[in-house]
């Protein structure tokens, strides 16, 4: 077995990278699931498993500014994860590697999901809130105005800033400065 790790800037995929991550996504969720990695995933890095040469899992990470009560904080984005062979831990390693990183830099990762996978993020070392995508509010950068989200648990790993700890206690919502990713 012959297992290679690597990362990229979102600015550096290629063609090819692009649309083998579009084709997993559009073959698991359908067509519509297509998405334009360098524009919505701005400064995200990806990174890619590969055993024998063949990628196995991929996802990224994105630095994202979130205010909450005045303060503001850069916490990572968790997303795009997916194990392209199911079952055989890969999902779980992209997710060490993530974990592993977030604690080298004392960040704090968030990502949501919708609950079926929210029992794989609990084995993978993350803690879930249940529903927890309802604290947050993103800005529209059109309108200005605040969206809402009502399905989604947050799932989080929390790094210096207390910033989970934070919002669980805040009647505010956090205000986030992208889309909710
Ligand atoms: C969710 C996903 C990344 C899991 O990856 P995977 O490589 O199949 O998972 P692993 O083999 O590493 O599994 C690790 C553990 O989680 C469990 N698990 C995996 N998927 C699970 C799920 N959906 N629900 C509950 N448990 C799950 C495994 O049984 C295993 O448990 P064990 O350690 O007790 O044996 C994968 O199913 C996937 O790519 N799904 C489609 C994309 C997606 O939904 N991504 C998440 C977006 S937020």
């Amino acid at each position: 077995m012959n297992i290679h790790i690597y990362s990229k800037k979102s600015d550096d995929l290629t063609d090819e990278d692009i649309s083998f991550m579009n084709a997993q996504r559009k073959k698991f969720w359908g067509k519509g699931s297509a998405i334009d990695f360098k524009k919505e995933d701005k400064r995200g890095e990806f990174l890619f498993i590969e055993e024998n040469k063949k990628i196995v899992a991929f996802g990224m990470m994105k630095p994202i500014k979130i205010t909450l009560e005045k303060k503001t904080y850069t916490i990572r984005g968790i997303g795009r994860g997916f194990a392209v062979v199911k079952k055989k831990g890969w999902g779980s390693l992209l997710n060490q590697i993530r974990i592993r990183e977030l604690k080298k830099n004392g960040k704090t990762g968030i990502a949501f999901t919708s609950r079926e996978n929210s029992e794989f993020f609990t084995k993978a070392g993350y803690q879930v809130k249940k529903n927890g995508i309802r604290l947050f509010r993103y800005k529209d950068k059109k309108t200005g105005e605040l969206i809402k989200d009502d399905e989604g648990d947050m799932i989080y790993f929390e790094g210096k800033d207390a910033f989970v700890t934070k919002l669980l206690s805040s009647k505010d919502p956090a205000i986030s400065d992208t889309d909710f990713w």
